[in-house]
């Protein structure tokens, strides 16, 4: 299949394309998604062919109008509404009772729905355009880190869709914060941008779900599907290394005859003798975030034997550095 590039003000040609049951990757603030009509359950099907995904993953459902939530949703209570206030548009996906237009291939058979507003302009259009809500998971191949770059969505997805959108780069560089409210309690499934004290200075009160700092067990039973698989990975094995910049240094310079890559903050770049990949100063989450999956990428095409990934604890966003991070490491860590 040829793959149409289009450029930001295609958004028309998009949502024509999108209408007749056709897949676009566009760019989201968070990372590029995959779209196709959330009604269509042929082009749903289709997504996870073209992404290789596993089917009991189910995908998030994008609204542009916050008059369309039940469209989506069968139910939106006053903890939905006050998050939505706060935070929509934006990188915040919230799981609520679905309703029975959404087709069960978009929920891999849950009695529940993600549905999310997101706030950058072009992805907006495209939905308004299309007329119907959107399901998007992440533009890349299953398993490989998300695409926060129009590059990343064509080296993965070329020839295998419709067309991609290049709207540059993503501001935010994670996937949104993805929160369950079917619990009296809130309960963060997947962390981002938005953080568990965001959530609790909101709606009062907020859990963080287990599986987002721990590995889940063979046959678990878990509330996001997407966090029971090996994610986020480049080729080249990744160990994750907790320790400050001293022993960061000391670490990589005995490995550097091994062929090793480090994934590294800029701050450490003067120290180390080994190619190197940084993604932003060791106190600056924000760009870490927004630099991680790319950062991943370019690591990986520097053929090394083995990726050593710099990591520091910072604020409430750092979790979601962490989780991402750990997951592309299948949770190898050393705390030195
Ligand atoms: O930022 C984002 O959320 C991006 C952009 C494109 O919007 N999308 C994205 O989609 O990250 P995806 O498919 O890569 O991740 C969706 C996550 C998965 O972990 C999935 O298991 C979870 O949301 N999810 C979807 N529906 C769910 C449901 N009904 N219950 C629990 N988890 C659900
Ligand atoms: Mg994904």
């Amino acid at each position: 299949m040829k793959t149409k590039i289009l450029n930001s003000n295609q958004t028309d040609i998009a949502a024509d394309i999108l209408k007749s049951g056709g897949l676009v990757a566009i760019p989201t603030e968070t990372v590029y998604g995959l779209a196709a009509s959330a009604y269509k359950p042929q082009s749903i099907k289709n997504i996870f062919i073209a992404k290789g995904r596993p089917m009991d993953n189910p995908l998030i459902v994008h609204i542009a109008d916050i008059k369309n939530i039940y469209e989506v949703v069968s139910e939106f209570h006053e903890t939905a509404q006050k998050l939505a206030e706060k935070f929509w548009p934006g990188p915040l996906t919230m799981i609520l009772p679905k309703n029975s237009k959404i087709p069960n291939e978009v929920c891999a058979g849950l009695s529940s729905v993600a549905v999310r507003f997101p706030s950058n302009k072009i992805a907006q259009e495209i939905i308004l355009k299309t007329g119907e809500p959107l399901v998007a998971p992440s533009a890349n191949l299953s398993g490989k880190p998300s695409p926060t770059k129009f590059e990343h969505v064509f080296e993965d997805l070329n020839s295998k869709i419709d067309a991609i959108v290049d709207g540059g780069d993503c501001t935010v560089g994670l996937e949104s914060t993805v929160v369950s409210l079917l619990e009296e309690i809130p309960r963060i499934l997947r962390p981002g941008a938005i953080s568990a004290d965001d959530i609790k200075n909101t709606v009062g009160c907020v859990k963080i779900d287990d599986a987002v700092f721990k590995k889940s067990k063979a046959g678990e039973k878990v509330l996001s599907p997407g966090m029971k698989y090996k994610h986020y990975s480049p080729k080249t094995p990744v160990t994750m290394i907790i320790s400050s910049a001293e022993k960061y240094s000391e670490f990589i310079n005995s490995k550097k005859n091994d062929n090793i890559i480090a994934l590294c903050f800029n701050e450490d770049i003067q120290n180390i003798n080994v190619p190197y990949v940084s993604y932003g100063g060791s106190d600056d989450v924000k760009t870490q975030a927004q630099k991680l999956f790319g950062a991943l990428r370019d690591a990986d095409k520097l053929q090394g034997t083995h990726i050593y990934a710099h990591y520091k604890d910072v604020n409430g966003f750092s979790v979601a550095v962490y989780n991402r991070l750990v997951r592309a490491a299948g949770f190898d860590i050393i705390n030195l």
